[in-house]
């Protein structure tokens, strides 16, 4: 050893805490293993939690159309108890069919102070200084003379913003107004109160920051989709989940439906809404305010290629299962030939001319479709089958997702891919939410899998840290680790992986069904769980091919993960390494089949003094990955992976 590299060995190790253990790590260059695809690191949006409406969707207003049941739910009508003034919901003479109800109110004495108030999704999230547009269809009867207030109040009850509208005539009119809030507050609430006297009727009353991801109006919470930016994702799969399927087929997810004027978009309820009696979520339901459109485009400006997933005729079999007759599957195959013609068509197609008509002539470049969610048994693969046989005849451009179910073993896992291997089925989606030492224990799954037939996609998985769908679930460190742990399987056997995502991706704190979930937010803030540092780390960090990685001197019940790929535009070597264990490890690293540059690599590491330590609104930060640089002047040198931790090394090589 060259005594500038012992120099620097040594000023590594001076830093560094006591290592309990060693383990050689024998990386070599000139071993190239599997490329890895495009769509390796991916993101699987799915609308619950409040992940759409409440969520992403920067929509502040529940309930906009009173399409709810509960036609009020989310309102409070203001009106003293002895007024003459009326208040209530009514269809009978919409501007919209699909959303036939709106509110009349009718104030024949002057009374001042009727109006109704929305309290948003568990509160209106507003900025100071920040531009609000309010927006609602209004009519009044003829002879009426009306103005109308409109309020952004505090929870203190202070008026934060206020503006005017006034000219409503009798015909339905969309009407705008910006407000200002002079403070910040995460649970205003928006008044809408009326002066003068008549009757007057309000629909789709609808508040928006302005400042939305790509200031769109009537787009998504910038801060949400940064966060999923940040990730360069490979692939969004969306939009869920059971969703999808929906607890009957009446209650599926019909893309078709969520396109278009908001006021077109038929409102259900979210099959989330009553799915968990510990968690129930009577206020959520599908506005479409994040619809197929917005999805697609979402995609396009993360760089991540689509892949939504169809209803192939069944409603989710943790539910009513209800199947649609093998005769009557028709629909539901159009509407999955109408989505690709939507996404891909040329603009002289009925449904690509949709698109364009929406602003989008250039097509979404849809390369995948999912057949189902997370179905099994022989319903869905005589469902499949048929699905497969014409989309292939018709679009053998398109691959397709089907689903192993719901375990990641078993009898159901076990006949799917039985019969999905048989049927040469392009990718299967298998779920995994099992306890970290799962995922610990699983690091070697894809090691021995048919490296012929399909290719799997991991599309659902979290460590849970009590049990699945717990709410008792943390996203602790631990969790993260055991993923990343994981991960390095995943990576190594790029040849049988082809794409993975972590699930949930989004829960709003105040009104999440499902723990753990990659992202949380409040109505102000967002902050990713140690797991979305992992996910970053792995999909920042792609590179083009595996390269071969060898551990040993490992104590069997102790040790740590690794694997190696390299990257061609930058001529690196990435090592990523899990240190799973709450002591410190030496790792003695060899580099062979390559020269290294020597001098600087960088290094990033998620670590934590804790297993149960995680991220909150209140410390959003206290586990992030943490870069440095350090001195490699050698092809053998010595790094201490300190426990609990992930650590991703950037290693430049000699062309
Ligand atoms: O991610 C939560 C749920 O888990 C998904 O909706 C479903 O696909 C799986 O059962």
């Amino acid at each position: 050893m060259k005594a500038k590299s012992i120099i620097a060995l040594v000023a590594i190790l001076a830093v560094l805490p006591t290592a309990y253990a060693i383990v050689d790590i024998k990386i070599d260059a000139s071993k190239p293993g599997p490329v890895i695809s495009p769509f390796m690191w991916g993101i699987f949006f799915e609308d619950i939690n409040f992940a759409a409406d409440g969520g992403i969707s920067a929509e502040l207003i529940k309930n906009r159309g009173f399409e709810f049941p509960d036609h009020l739910m989310g309102w409070k009508i203001i009106c003293p108890p002895n007024s003459k003034a009326t208040v209530f919901v009514t269809n009978s003479t919409p501007f919209n069919v699909n959303n036939s109800n709106y509110l009349r109110i009718s104030n024949d004495s002057y009374e001042t102070n009727i109006g109704i108030e929305n309290n948003g999704f568990r509160g209106i999230g507003v900025k100071s200084n920040e531009t609000y547009n309010f927006s609602a269809w209004l009519r009044s009867a003829p002879a009426s003379n009306f103005k109308i207030e409109v309020r952004l109040i505090s929870i203190q009850g202070q008026t934060l913003a206020s503006g005017k509208i006034s000219n409503i005539n009798d015909k339905w009119t969309y009407n705008t107004l910006s407000l200002k809030p002079n403070s910040t507050d995460a649970k205003a609430s928006l008044q809408i109160l009326v002066s003068g006297k008549g009757t007057i009727d309000l629909d789709m009353i609808s508040l928006y920051p302005k400042n939305t991801w790509k200031n769109r109006p009537n787009g998504l919470r910038a801060d949400i989709v940064q966060m999923l930016a940040d990730l360069h994702p490979g692939f969004m799969r969306f939009p869920g989940g059971c969703i999808v399927e929906g607890r009957t087929l009446e209650n599926r997810y019909q893309w078709k439906n969520t396109i278009g004027k908001p006021e077109n978009r038929k409102l259900i309820i979210n099959r989330w809404n009553t799915e968990f009696k510990h968690r129930p979520a009577p206020d959520y339901y599908q506005s479409y305010a994040l619809g197929f459109f917005e999805f697609f485009q979402l995609c396009e400006d993360i760089g991540a290629t689509p892949l939504p997933i169809i209803n192939c005729g069944m409603a989710c079999q943790f539910n009513s299962g209800e199947l649609a007759p093998m005769d009557q599957l028709d629909q539901y195959i159009q509407d999955a030939l109408d989505l690709i013609e939507f996404a891909n068509g040329p603009i002289t197609s009925k449904w690509g001319k949709v698109r364009a008509d929406l602003g989008h002539p250039k097509p979404f470049n849809l390369k995948m479709l999912g057949i189902g969610n997370e179905q099994w048994g022989p319903q869905y693969i005589e469902r499949y089958k048929v699905f497969a046989n014409i989309l292939k005849s018709k679009h053998p451009e398109i691959l397709l997702v089907s689903s192993a179910g719901p375990d990641p073993d078993g009898e159901k896992f076990d006949f799917l891919w039985t019969q999905l291997r048989k049927l040469n089925a392009d990718i299967i989606d298998e779920h995994y939410y099992r306890p970290p030492k799962w995922f610990l224990e699983n690091t070697h799954r894809y090691d021995s899998y048919n490296r012929t037939g399909p290719k799997v996609f991991a599309g659902e998985y979290a460590a849970q840290s009590v049990g699945v769908a717990s709410p008792a679930n943390q996203n602790t460190l631990e969790c993260a680790i055991a993923e990343a742990a994981f991960m390095t399987g995943l990576e190594r056997n790029a040849d049988v992986v082809v794409m993975s995502s972590y699930a949930p991706l989004l829960a709003h704190v105040d009104a999440w069904q499902w723990t753990p979930d990659l992202i949380w937010f409040d109505n102000l803030n967002v902050y990713g769980t140690p797991s979305y540092y992992v996910q970053k780390m792995f999909s920042n960090n792609r590179g083009n091919f595996v390269i071969k990685t060898e551990i040993s001197g490992i104590d069997p019940k102790k040790t740590v993960f690794a694997n190696s790929v390299f990257d061609k535009n930058k001529n690196e070597i990435i090592l990523k390494l899990v240190n799973p264990n709450e002591t410190d490890f030496q790792c003695q690293i060899s580099i062979d089949g390559t020269k290294l540059v020597h001098g600087t690599s960088t290094v990033s590491i998620l670590s934590g003094n804790n297993p149960s330590d995680s991220n909150s609104i209140q410390s959003p930060t206290n586990i992030v990955p943490k870069i440095s640089k350090i001195n490699i002047n050698t092809q053998n040198f010595i790094y201490t992976a300190p426990k609990l931790s992930f650590s991703v090394i950037r290693i430049p090589t000699k062309k």
